[in-house]
């Protein structure tokens, strides 16, 4: 996942609703053939799912769901997000019906009615477990947090308080929410209730095209965090049992649910007053992330990224890591299929064509140091992994020479490569000054704090100081192991190579 990666882009197309019956709209406007979308008296359009209808399900099990989840547990930032007009269904798709209201007789919340995100949350957990069982020494933590882009504004839907947030950069993490409550969620249910609670607090408004009316973007955040020890002991390549051999490797996958509010035109939809401020802000963010996916787009096509004008929308700016960025991401275009609303859905296709274009380049989220673990680690295995293949081959080769083939033809004569004790290694220490104590003394208190924390830093700098060395020796250790044996499994293949043919030419003699 490490090279470029497309978009995926689905279309939904939800049924008649009650206004467009009324008026005896034809559902003839946009229809599902396939993977095809057929625009009524225009041409075809093919992405990489379609459907029509209520069924919710199937938008979970025949999209790339799964695999979007699976890879946040391996620590991949993946993004899904509904794009669409006004009323087109896209927080019927994300996270269900008015979601609550519509309740069983037991009072739970009907299963079949849910969206992508309650579902998401669910399988989440269920695949949490199941890899926790499956791989020992790996631990998960979940933790989520859930905003709303409301006028141009950040508010933190777990704390209806805390509006207004301060948006920050950071060169590794990009754009972020900065005060933002980050709940650690332990179950399903947990989860389960952030999400209930967020929704909870969106804004909500009615106008003529829908009486439940998103009236603003929302961001539900997942981290999933994972921690796995890796203790790096290869006697071979003289990595056992030293202290430090043991390092943690830790991911930091992340799943981002995005409901944007969807396009209006005023005209059609009556808001007035707040309710057509609250457009005005939502259309003007809808059209800066429509230059976005078109710069992006046209960088697909031609290979070279002019300007993105991510900076010109808060939406635009939190949504830069899913577009053209490092995330795996999954857009849903969701239409309606009314003849009367074409237009609508002929530039939300057009926006889903060009957004299929997007190359985005995924990478694991993790620290330098883990990074280096985590490739230590592997190549560890891969030594080991050659040493096993030539324990085979030497095994394979003396049977051959036991079996007396090969008197007379010198072409096996045996190369011993015994095990060459290793040196410490160069260890370097890259670490940098330790910090010096405060010359002023002022007053006693802060004095004191100050050395406290000076002290901290200095211990934590000898210990990155010490695990980078240790670390570094590692790498020497190993990778000389790796040349060792690699040179080693190249000698035995060129043997039995040679031996090979000797069999054939002497195969070739007796038949002559
Ligand atoms: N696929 C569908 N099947 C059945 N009903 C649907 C479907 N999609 C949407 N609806 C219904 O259509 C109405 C509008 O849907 P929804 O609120 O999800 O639109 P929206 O795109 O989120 O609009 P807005 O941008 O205004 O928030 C809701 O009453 C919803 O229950
Ligand atoms: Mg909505």
């Amino acid at each position: 996942m490490a090279s470029g990666s497309g978009i995926t882009v689905v279309v939904r197309v939800r049924p008649l609703n009650e206004m467009e019956n009324s008026r005896g709209d034809s559902a003839d406007g946009v229809r599902c053939m396939g993977d095809r979308v057929v625009l009524a008296g225009q041409r075809q359009l093919t992405f990489d799912a379609a459907f029509g209808g209520p069924d919710q399900a199937q938008v979970f099990e025949r999209t790339e769901m799964r695999a979007l989840l699976d890879a946040s547990l391996q620590g991949f930032a993946a993004t899904v997000f509904a794009y669409g007009q006004t009323g087109s269904g896209k927080t019927y798709t994300m996270s269900g019906p008015e979601y609550g209201t519509e309740l069983d007789a037991s009072g739970a919340i009907t299963s079949a009615s849910e969206g992508i995100i309650p579902r998401a949350v669910r399988h989440l957990f269920a695949m949490l477990d199941s890899y926790t069982a499956s791989r020992s020494g790996v631990s998960y933590a979940i933790s989520a947090s859930y905003l709303e882009i409301y006028n141009e504004q950040i508010n933190d839907l777990l704390n209806t308080s805390s509006t207004g947030l301060p948006m920050r950069w950071h060169a590794a993490q990009g754009f972020f929410v900065e005060g933002l409550v980050v709940v650690d969620c332990e179950t399903v249910d947990e989860l389960m209730l952030v999400f209930q609670e967020g929704t909870k607090n969106r804004k909500v408004g009615s106008h003529l095209l829908n009486k439940d009316s998103s009236r603003s973007h929302s961001i539900m955040q997942v981290q999933v965090t994972s921690r796995e020890l890796v203790a790096l002991d290869d006697p071979a390549a003289g990595l056992a049992g030293a202290p430090g051999n043991d390092h943690t490797v830790e991911t930091h996958g992340r799943l981002s649910f995005v409901d944007l509010a969807g396009s209006e035109r005023l005209d059609q939809s009556g808001s007035i007053g707040r309710g057509a401020r609250e457009t005005a802000h939502i259309n003007s963010s809808l059209l800066v992330l429509g230059k976005v996916i078109s710069a992006l787009s046209a960088a697909g096509e031609s290979g070279r990224v002019g300007h993105v004008p991510y900076r010109d929308s808060k939406l635009t700016k939190l949504l830069a890591d899913s577009l053209g960025g490092s995330s795996l991401a999954m857009m849903i275009g969701c239409v309606s299929p009314s003849s009367a609303a074409l237009d609508e859905s002929h530039n939300t296709l057009q926006y889903l064509s060009a957004a299929k274009r997007i190359q985005n380049r995924p990478v694991v989220q993790m620290s330098q140091a883990s990074s280096m673990a985590a490739s230590l680690k592997s190549l560890r295995d891969e030594v080991q992994g050659l040493r096993m293949q030539n324990m085979a081959l030497h095994q394979q080769l003396s049977s051959i020479s036991a079996s007396g083939l090969l008197q007379g033809h010198g072409a096996m004569s045996g190369r011993s490569t015994p095990q060459q004790p290793f040196g410490a290694g160069s260890a370097q220490a890259g670490m940098q000054r330790t910090q010096s104590v405060p010359e002023h003394r002022y007053e006693e208190a802060r004095q004191q704090r100050e050395q406290v924390a000076a002290e901290h830093v200095a211990a934590e700098l000898a210990h990155l100081r010490r695990q980078n060395a240790h670390m570094q020796m590692a790498n020497n250790l190993l990778q000389r192991s790796y040349n060792e044996v690699k040179r080693e499994n190249d000698a035995l293949h060129d043997k039995l190579e040679r031996l090979e043919r000797v069999f054939v030419d002497k195969d070739h003699d007796d038949v002559l």
